[in-house]
């Protein structure tokens, strides 16, 4: 989400005459887009706009703006803190970095209720993927979660729009989209999601549909069937599980218990056997008990995902969970984080081994950095295939590759039929 809303910033810069320039030092404005979703994130940030205020002393004609949700949440403190920062936008008012070099001073961190309609042009960065929003915002308030807050009340885009963005990636040459909300599937818009993604199913030029995230308690049998009917829609789903304690997952306001997750899971497996599933899991939150973690580790063999992404809890400013009792050691958060990426691991790679000698769609990204003559691209699974090339294929073609080696984080391929395009 953060790395398309920089897209959109960079989109609106390029339409005013910036160009971007490699040493940051000789910037007239620097934009940092921010991430407030754990504290790691924060400090990092932090950490580069120290080194950046070091640039402005040689530069003192530099423009400063603090983007995202730590601009969102520190709102005009920020500026009383940081006085060489010139400007503060949240995640809903990025249109507001247009005219960046005129307004310093302004601080736009207020609700925008137009945020849906507001059509901004993105620059993209080449390739053949691409993201789209199809909503803003959050109105789940998981406890530990910083997201409704920085950015907002759900909104869904209107279909129209989203449809007609899309037909223009596809006549530029991109062949994926990634669909972009914080909870797709309660996207609601005279239609729901799974119609809006027959629609666009029905792009011309466009290969592959993909979305994230989805919220397990919104997952509907219309969705499983979509994914299942609609050719474009990849077997592929994000369907995160954070924990698989009931109780924390009562602590953490999610709204289904390890049994309904489980019960999604299995609707997605019966109807699309060879689906891939990914998830996030969330370490040490509080009161989190040794027998809780098990449930977690438990919930990761039972299920095997694909792939997860794993995080220490981390307290956030005005969510719930940071009031609670119970709080865990960081070392004690680690340790477990340890266990749940270990463990995984082993499932990933025992995985991949399943696939060798079998045939993959793979879609063609370009040329493999580290290997000279291999191409990369992805399965349909959202797996990384590396294969030697051949003449004619360029990035956006669609190749079917027999899997040879399975490595942990990527599979080797060796073409099977080709088409140029
Ligand atoms: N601490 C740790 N992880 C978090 N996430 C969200 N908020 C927190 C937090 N306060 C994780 C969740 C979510 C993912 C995007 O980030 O697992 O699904
Ligand atoms: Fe955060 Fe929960 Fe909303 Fe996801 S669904 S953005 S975890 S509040």
């Amino acid at each position: 989400m953060n790395v398309h809303d920089s897209e959109r910033m960079l989109g609106i810069l390029r339409g005013e005459g910036f160009v971007p320039v490699d040493d940051p030092g000789e910037a007239d404005l620097v934009v940092f887009n921010t991430c407030s979703i754990r504290q790691k994130a924060e400090q990092k940030f932090y950490s580069q706009l120290g080194r950046t205020k070091k640039l402005k002393r040689n530069n003192p004609s530099m423009k400063i703006a603090v983007a995202g949700c730590i601009a969102q949440q520190e709102g005009k403190a920020l500026m009383g803190r940081m006085p060489y920062v010139d400007l503060v936008i949240g995640p809903q008012n990025l249109k507001r970095v247009g005219g960046a070099l005129t307004v310093a001073g302004g601080v736009y961190t207020g609700e925008n209720p137009d945020i849906a309609t507001e059509e901004i042009p993105a620059c993209r960065s080449k390739g053949v993927r691409a993201w789209v929003n199809i909503m803003y915002g959050c109105n789940n308030f998981c406890s530990y979660c910083v997201v409704p807050y920085t950015r907002g009340r759900e909104r869904s885009r209107p279909a129209g729009n989203i449809v007609s963005e899309i037909e223009k990636l596809a006549a530029q040459g991109y062949r994926e989209v990634t669909l972009l909300g914080q909870n797709v599937n309660s996207y609601k818009e005279n239609l729901g999601f799974p119609a809006l993604l027959e629609r666009i199913n029905g792009i011309d030029g466009l290969e592959r549909i993909r979305f994230v995230t989805s919220h397990p308690k919104d997952l509907s049998t219309d969705l499983v069937h979509a994914i299942r009917d609609l050719e474009k829609v990849c077997e592929h789903i994000h369907l995160p599980l954070q924990s698989g304690s009931d109780r924390i997952l009562g602590l953490m306001n999610r709204r289904y218990t390890f049994r309904e997750y489980l019960e999604k899971i299995e609707l997605l497996r019966e109807a699309v056997p060879e689906i891939a599933i990914t998830t996030d899991i969330i370490a040490g939150f509080p009161t989190e008990t040794e027998d809780d973690h098990l449930a977690t580790i438990n919930a990761m063999m039972e299920i095997r995902f694909d792939g997860i992404f794993a995080f220490k809890y981390s307290p956030r400013p005005r969510t719930r969970a940071s009031g609670m009792e119970g709080r865990l050691p960081d070392g004690l958060k680690g340790e477990r984080l340890m266990e749940i990426l270990s463990l995984q691991d082993e499932i990933t790679e025992l995985k991949n081994r399943e696939l060798v000698g079998k045939g993959v769609e793979v879609l063609v990204e370009g040329p493999l950095e580290a290997i000279d003559g291999y191409l990369t691209g992805r399965t349909r699974t959202n797996k990384v295939v590396n294969f030697p090339k051949e003449d004619g294929l360029v990035p956006g073609c669609i190749v079917y590759t027999t899997i040879q080696v399975a490595h942990r984080h990527s599979l080797d391929g060796t073409l099977t039929v080709s088409h140029a395009e």
